[in-house]
């Protein structure tokens, strides 16, 4: 992420101002000064996190919400997804940690870091007891931090089964980080089995990237059911849900007929927003760069950034969800 630069006119839309207000910015000195006076072409993301600090552009803090994003079909868009979404809270100046799940380690890569080559991931913190701040690495965004994940993590089902409140372990490491950020973002991996569990034990609210299509409407019968045995067995209800159809292309008839078969059946999850098919994520990630970095005028940036805001709106109702 160090090659990320912003145009002066990004870096003035980043910080909500305008050209003229950035440039009055800059010359009392609070924006870093120019490597090449008198004009700047091209800001970093510490200049960022600097300019956002003296210029007290900073959100307001917030209790740490924990987001997680799951979904037990492969190849949803859980990773691109959760990670732009991650990334741009950060650019917003929220302080986010992202938790890669997955023992693939996608998130890590999407956000620039090579997991297999962390000495530690989530393993060392719920099963070995490490405790979670020597776990977490920065990710040259600042203010976005990761726990990393790699193949070390193939066997922690495994090893969470013997464990005195196994299903737990997750929700309480996360207790030693709770004043340090305000969303924790949870990447899981397209599997049912203890991590999952301890993922959605922990989470406040679940977000669901669907595909349009029937298998992904199959398959979020299996996630609402196991969701609604959390509420009876282990009495863990989450906040929100949020269902949101990703890779949408509405030139395919079966794509909006599962659009709409969805709009029927889960009215009051599924969000308005969609993110439309963007060839862009998949270059992005490939970089090593999210998206809102590479290309934020590419549909899947302007997308996510309408989730972010939808889901804000919601997220402002006070509900307690109740599935049975
Ligand atoms: N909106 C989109 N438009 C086009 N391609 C997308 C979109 N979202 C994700 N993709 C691509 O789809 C593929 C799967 O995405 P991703 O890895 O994010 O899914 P996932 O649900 O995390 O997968 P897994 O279940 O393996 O963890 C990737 O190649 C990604 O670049
Ligand atoms: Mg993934």
């Amino acid at each position: 992420m160090d090659s990320i630069r912003y145009s002066p006119r990004r870096f003035a839309e980043v910080l909500g101002l305008s050209a003229r207000e950035l440039a009055d910015a800059e010359g009392h000195g609070f924006v870093p000064p120019s490597a090449t006076p008198p004009q700047r072409t091209s800001y970093s993301l510490t200049d960022l996190a600097s300019a956002r600090k003296s210029l007290n552009r900073l959100p307001a803090r917030r209790p740490m919400r924990k987001q997680l994003f799951l979904n037990f079909k492969g190849g949803t868009g859980k990773t691109s997804v959760s990670t732009s979404y991650a990334f741009r809270l950060a650019e917003m100046g929220h302080r986010v940690l992202v938790i890669d799940l997955d023992s693939q380690g996608h998130a890590s890569k999407c956000l620039g870091v090579a997991g297999e080559e962390s000495e530690r991931t989530l393993f060392d913190a719920i099963i070995k007891k490490a405790p979670l701040e020597q776990v977490i690495v920065k990710t040259g965004m600042p203010g976005l931090d990761l726990v990393p994940s790699n193949l070390s993590m193939s066997t922690i089902d495994l090893s969470l089964m013997p464990l005195a409140a196994r299903e737990f372990r997750l929700r309480n490491c996360l207790k030693d980080v709770e004043s340090n950020y305000d969303f924790v973002v949870l990447d899981a991996p397209p599997s049912f089995g203890l991590l999952n569990l301890n993922a959605l034990m922990a989470a406040q609210d679940l977000f669901v990237p669907v595909l349009a299509d029937f298998l992904s409407f199959h398959g979020l019968k299996l996630l609402f059911e196991t969701v609604q045995s959390l509420e009876e067995d282990l009495e863990h209800v989450l906040d929100h849900i949020f269902i949101v159809i990703n890779a949408y292309n509405a030139t395919y008839k079966i794509a909006k007929e599962a659009k709409e078969a969805l709009e029927k059946h889960y009215p009051e999850f599924l969000l308005k927003q969609v993110i439309r098919q963007c060839t862009k994520f998949a270059q992005s990630s490939s970089e090593g760069i999210p998206i809102f970095a590479y290309d934020a005028e590419s549909k899947g940036a302007q997308d996510i950034q309408s989730v972010l805001d939808e889901v804000r709106l919601r997220i402002g109702e006070p509900s307690k969800l109740k599935l049975a």
